[in-house]
């Protein structure tokens, strides 16, 4: 089946940062997951390469706006593989391709009759490239997401006739109750659209770094409608060869919540204008926090992925913000914070877990666990995790499904600490104590240690991937994350997961 799951395309004209990173993350996640699923995934992020601050910038040193997303795009490709993302394809709006698929879809849109060329005046944000509504406008005419004054702006334009759609939206929302993840979100944009839709603009004339509209070359489209039409013009290009619209058509997207208009109101509108699929669902997460602010380079807050990465690792780095923000809030994060749940909980629940599980079998049973039932409590506590998870993640409920894993580690943790394998050993060593009840505890542990990994697999792509290799196990797919499904192999060395010295420099 086809899975795709998206990121917002970044801006360009920013360094990449942790709150960027977080989206990518999560949407990793998704992806990761639905590989395991056996789905046939497409994860497409990319930037956002248009607008008027790209323009500005470029302007003021003297270069083509060309020049300069030629230069900052690499930066965000450069994140991916970074935080180990594993996405298939990384799209640039300013590719050519890109540019024909959106003229060819907003013509459709005009033929279908929601086209029209009008006026507006307006209070206009130039940071969010965006015209406020009355309800949208803070104290003192300032914009509520970047605290800047707005500025009072007319223009002729070519307008989308959004209001048409007023009905269709209010009928998705009643429908598909579940659309928009989480419900405060789902109710923040139902009350928007409750609130009346007006019309919004289809194009701007004051700038030229753009997509030309065809039908009139003295305007470009206003970079929203190009920016979100990356989901679809990427499935026609983004796979040598072949052109994934028919079967990797509605995606999933994550997105944050300053971005929530954008891809619950206007994008299914305009697909819907199109004649094409709403998405299939839209997860929003919220803001990654610095000492109570939002991280951002104008607050100048934010984390460096790469330096925090550079510390931990990647696999550190996505477990501790998908642990510590619940999906769908705002969070503060910190490097002491990354510090401490690396030492806690990965160093210590996780990597002993499994190093000493693994160093048991090593010792007693010469690195082979024998092929026993695993222990009943064990059993019944992993019994229709795997359902659960995948349920959890199919709902955007991304770190309630962690959650639910990490209740499991630290069950297995107790298991050990109850059973205690060395007292087990020593009596069948010293009194030939019957070696059943070892064999049942130290095959537990190492078949409940590969569930682990095969459900961490998406959180924790590169440290799963050493530990399934060590259990001799190196099967990802998602039958395997039943307790029971892997046969007992041999079990090699495992050199520690996550050391002690890496979290103390
Ligand atoms: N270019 C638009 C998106 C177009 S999608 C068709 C854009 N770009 S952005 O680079 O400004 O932001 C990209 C994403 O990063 C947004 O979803 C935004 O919410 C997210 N984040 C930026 N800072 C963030 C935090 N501090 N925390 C979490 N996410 C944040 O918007």
């Amino acid at each position: 089946m086809g899975y795709s799951v998206t990121t917002p395309i970044f801006y360009v004209n920013a360094a990449p940062h942790l709150g960027h990173a977080y989206s990518t993350i999560v949407a990793d996640v998704l992806a990761r997951h639905h590989r395991q699923r056996g789905d046939d995934v497409f994860f497409l992020t990319g930037t956002d390469e248009h607008g008027e601050p790209v323009a500005n910038v470029a302007a003021e040193r003297g270069i083509t706006p060309q020049e300069l997303v030629d230069e900052n795009a690499p930066r965000f490709q450069a994140m991916g593989p970074v935080v180990e993302a594993s996405n298939d394809f990384f799209v640039r709006t300013s590719d050519p391709r890109h540019k024909a698929a959106v003229q060819e879809i907003l013509t459709r849109v005009k033929d279908n009759g929601y086209v029209y060329e009008g006026s507006y005046e307006g209070w206009y944000c130039p940071k969010c490239a965006d015209f406020k509504t009355e309800s949208e406008i803070a104290e003192g005419n300032t914009c509520p997401i970047h605290g800047i004054p707005l500025s009072r702006e007319s223009e002729t334009n070519w307008f989308f006739r959004l209001s048409a759609f007023q009905e269709q939206l209010e009928q998705l929302y009643a429908d598909r109750p579940d659309w928009v993840v989480p419900q405060a979100r789902r109710n923040e944009a139902l009350a928007f659209i409750k609130g009346g839709l007006q019309d919004v603009s289809l194009s701007r004339s004051a700038i030229s770094w753009g997509v030309e509209v065809p039908w009139d070359p003295e305007h470009v489209f206003y970079v929203w409608w190009d920016a979100l039409l990356n989901y679809v013009t990427a499935l026609r290009f983004g796979r040598e060869g072949q052109d994934l619209s028919e079967s990797h058509w509605p995606a999933v997207h994550v997105i944050g919540k300053d971005i929530l208009k954008f891809h619950t109101i206007y994008w299914p509108a305009l697909l819907m204008a199109a004649g094409l699929e709403v998405p299939r669902r839209v997860l929003v997460g919220g803001f990654l926090l610095v000492d109570g602010a939002k991280m951002s380079k104008s607050r100048g807050n934010v984390l460096d992925p790469f330096a925090a990465i550079e510390a931990y690792g990647a696999d550190a780095v996505r477990f501790y913000l998908l642990r510590e923000v619940g999906f769908g809030q705002d969070g503060s994060v910190s490097l002491d914070g990354l510090k401490l749940r690396y030492e806690t909980e990965l160093a210590n629940d996780l990597g002993n877990l499994a190093s000493r599980s693994i160093a048991m079998v090593r010792r007693y049973r010469d690195g082979q666990a024998s092929d026993v039932a695993v222990d009943p409590e064990i059993a019944a506590a992993f019994d229709g995790l795997d359902a659960q998870v995948a349920a959890l993640l199919d709902d955007g409920q991304i770190s309630q499904a962690l959650e639910a894993i990490w209740e499991r580690v630290r069950r297995l943790n107790r298991f050990v600490e109850e059973r205690a394998p060395w007292a087990l050993a020593k009596a069948e060593k010293n009194d030939g104590a019957d070696p059943a009840a070892l064999d049942v505890v130290l095959r537990t542990l190492i078949e409940g240690v590969r569930v682990l990994g095969v459900l961490l697999h998406p959180w924790l792509p590169t440290s799963t991937g050493t530990l399934l290799d060590a259990l001799g196990a190196p099967v990802l797919a998602w039958d395997g994350a039943r307790l029971g499904a892997g046969a007992a192999g041999e079990v090699g060395e495992l050199a520690p997961l996550f050391p002690k010295d890496r979290a103390a420099a």
